[in-house]
């Protein structure tokens, strides 16, 4: 059994952004970009969003930080994308969600410019995805992509069944690991037996939000577990995978955390200077 350790990938990616940012500033070149808004006091929202800040700052990338009060109202929100669109020394634009209830989230991601959408979430970007052509990938998903291939986990003709259909996750993993060639299949709530499908795994990705969902009696020998999940249980973070169960049974594993988090994070920096070369 090997650990799929995202850390350690996450901070070689990172490494290799700041040599990217570093060989631009050594060229004389404007530094990469991202504005990223946050909306609110959510506290778990202002951790990732000073985590994201940090990476930026770590790898050479600038920082734009918008903290706005909850009570802003939705045309204040949406100038501020408006001025941020126009701005050619932003590269990539972020609001952080969940947004609070009487902002319309789709209405506000959609309103970030196409190029500048790296975390993927407009409908162009998802056609894009769709249609397998090249543009951002959503964070996660691509992430787990990476992890897959740095451990050389061959996905073409393997049974993937993603578990969760959001719009964030579960559903553009499905669409690249359909377009990596694997037979997908989308498990969410109301399916019926669960375990059928869980069983039948080559590739199992776990994104339901549901603490200790995948047990062990749920895989298949061998096969390979990733577990995007970030529950709360009894003050610990755990994943939706029961870890311990599954250990002697998967061939690959992630952990939580260490796992699938910090690819998201390493993704939102890729992105970025894609949006960078974009804008020349
Ligand atoms: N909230 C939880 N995950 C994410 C994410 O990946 N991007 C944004 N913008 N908000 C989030």
């Amino acid at each position: 059994m090997t650990i799929l350790d995202g850390k350690a990938l996450a901070a070689k990616i990172k490494e290799e952004t700041a040599k990217t940012t570093a060989a631009l500033a050594a060229e004389g070149k404007r530094q990469p970009c991202l504005a990223v808004i946050l909306v609110g006091e959510d506290p778990a929202s202002q951790i990732y969003v000073r985590n994201k800040h940090n990476d930026c700052v770590t790898t050479g990338i600038k920082s734009l930080m918008h903290t706005l009060p909850k009570d802003i109202t939705e045309d204040e929100l949406l100038s501020l994308i408006d001025k941020l669109n126009a701005d050619d020394t932003v590269d990539g634009i972020l609001v952080q969600l969940p947004l609070p209830k009487h902002l319309n989230e789709e209405k506000v991601t959609e309103r970030i410019s196409v190029n500048k959408d790296v975390d993927a979430f407009s409908a162009a970007n998802v056609g894009l995805i769709t249609l397998g052509k090249a543009g951002f990938k959503p964070c996660t998903p691509a992430g787990i992509m990476r992890l897959l291939e740095e451990y050389g986990i061959d996905i073409k003709g393997k049974e993937c069944v993603v578990v969760g259909r959001s719009n964030i996750v579960g559903k553009p993993m499905a669409l690249l690991l359909l377009a990596a060639g694997g037979t997908v299949t989308v498990c969410h709530t109301k399916t019926a037996d669960l375990s059928f499908h869980t069983k039948r795994a080559d590739i199992l990705i776990a994104a339901a939000g549901k603490a200790d969902l995948i047990r062990g009696d749920m895989i298949k020998e061998g096969a390979v577990i990733v577990d995007v999940g970030m529950n709360r249980k009894d003050g610990k973070l755990c994943g939706d995978v029961n870890f311990e169960e599954c250990v002697p049974k998967a061939s690959y594993i992630t952990p939580v955390p260490g796992g699938v988090g910090p690819m998201t994070r390493a993704m939102l920096l890729e992105n970025t200077l894609t949006a960078y070369k974009f804008s020349k």
